[in-house]
């Protein structure tokens, strides 16, 4: 039995921090901003009351309105974050509170920018061993709370927002998440992404303050080698795993990190500028949020029709990469 996403939805806030406003902050121009990343804007929830648990809130009363489904009726809510809320309980708790889903257990994934592909794979395998019929699958951040705004290297790439999917089991024989690839590298990757404040390592303290520790620290030359290589080699190896072309690929739905890292996996995949998916321009990097987000827009725009070939990639901190191939129902 394969799952089926049935549902996709997406929250963006209001508020919108361009490039011109970061150049009042910062020592930067929106001219590099855009060149070197792609990004004009992203999204911010200004509002100090609302953190991740309000965004995926929105997302979830959105998925169980178009679906036309009771939240009690949901099984299991995965929350894919790196900004949780608080560090427990668990978002996925708190968002279990949010919509009322009294019947459902919950839980937080962190795979940072992977965290959506890692709890729709994880998710799809409830549906797939007969466990639950009916799962949420959330990818959400609120990147403003771990952004140092004196940090022109790391403020400009950032933004906050969410969507999510309603999984299923698929009703159409061949459709839904037909294949996986996940991969992490804790060798490579632990020291160049990070945030060292606020763990067990290094509970808040004055000094973890003044030492800026409670902000994402990024060596985004070392990254962006990674990210160039894993996710177009991941996306290739879903493509020749599943006999995919760039002609029977609908769309590419590649995590939104930087311009130049989405147009390098589509040219190693032989995937037109047309097949792929990129709002990094209007959003920035969401981390959880951004590929849920891109399927929210495709459906909005009645992009996906049934047998649609998606390829979906990701990476992230960790480092963590994944492919997902879904043949949409
Ligand atoms: N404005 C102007 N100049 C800047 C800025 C800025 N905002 N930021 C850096 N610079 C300067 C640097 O100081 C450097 O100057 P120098 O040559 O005098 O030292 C120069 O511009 C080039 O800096 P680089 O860091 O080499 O710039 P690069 O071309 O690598 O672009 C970027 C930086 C956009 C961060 C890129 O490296 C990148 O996208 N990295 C990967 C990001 C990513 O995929 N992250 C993973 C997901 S995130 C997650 O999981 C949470």
């Amino acid at each position: 039995m394969n799952a089926a996403i049935t549902a996709t939805a997406k929250y963006l806030p209001d508020g919108i921090l361009s490039n011109l406003d970061l150049e009042r902050m910062l020592d930067t121009n929106d001219e590099w901003i855009r060149t070197r990343t792609g990004i004009s804007e992203r999204r911010i929830l200004r509002d100090p009351e609302k953190a991740t648990s309000y965004i995926c809130g929105e997302v979830a009363r959105q998925l169980l309105e178009k679906r036309g489904m009771k939240a009690e009726e949901l099984d299991l809510i995965i929350v894919a974050t790196m900004t949780p809320d608080m560090l427990f309980p668990s978002t996925a708790c708190l968002v279990q509170d949010i919509i009322g889903a009294g019947n459902a257990w919950a839980f937080d994934l962190n795979a940072a920018c992977s965290g959506f592909l890692f709890a729709l794979n994880t998710g799809s395998r409830f549906i797939e061993s007969g466990a639950h019929k009916k799962v949420m699958v959330i990818g959400a951040d609120k990147m403003s709370s771990v952004i140092d705004y004196t940090d022109r290297s790391t403020a400009i790439l950032f933004g906050d927002g969410g969507g999510g999917v309603i999984l299923e089991p698929a009703t159409t024989e061949g459709c839904g998440v037909l294949d996986n690839r996940m991969y992490c590298d804790g060798t490579s990757g632990k020291d160049h992404l990070l945030m060292k404040g606020g763990g067990s390592l290094h509970p808040a303290t004055h000094q973890t303050v003044d030492d800026h520790l409670h902000y994402i620290y990024q060596d985004g030359r070392m990254v962006f080698k990674s990210a160039v290589t894993s996710m177009a080699n991941v996306a290739v190896e879903i493509m020749e795993r599943n006999g995919l072309t760039a002609e029977n690929v609908s769309w590419l739905v590649p995590h939104q990190a930087n311009q130049r890292i989405i147009s390098a996996t589509a040219e190693r995949m032989g995937i037109s500028s047309d097949k792929f998916i990129s709002n990094v321009a209007r959003y920035g990097n969401t981390t959880a949020g951004t590929i849920p987000i891109c399927l929210a827009e495709l459906d909005e725009e009645n992009k996906l029709h049934p047998g649609s070939n998606l390829v979906l990639c990701s990476f992230g901190a960790g480092y963590t990469w994944g492919g997902v191939y879904v043949k949409w129902q």
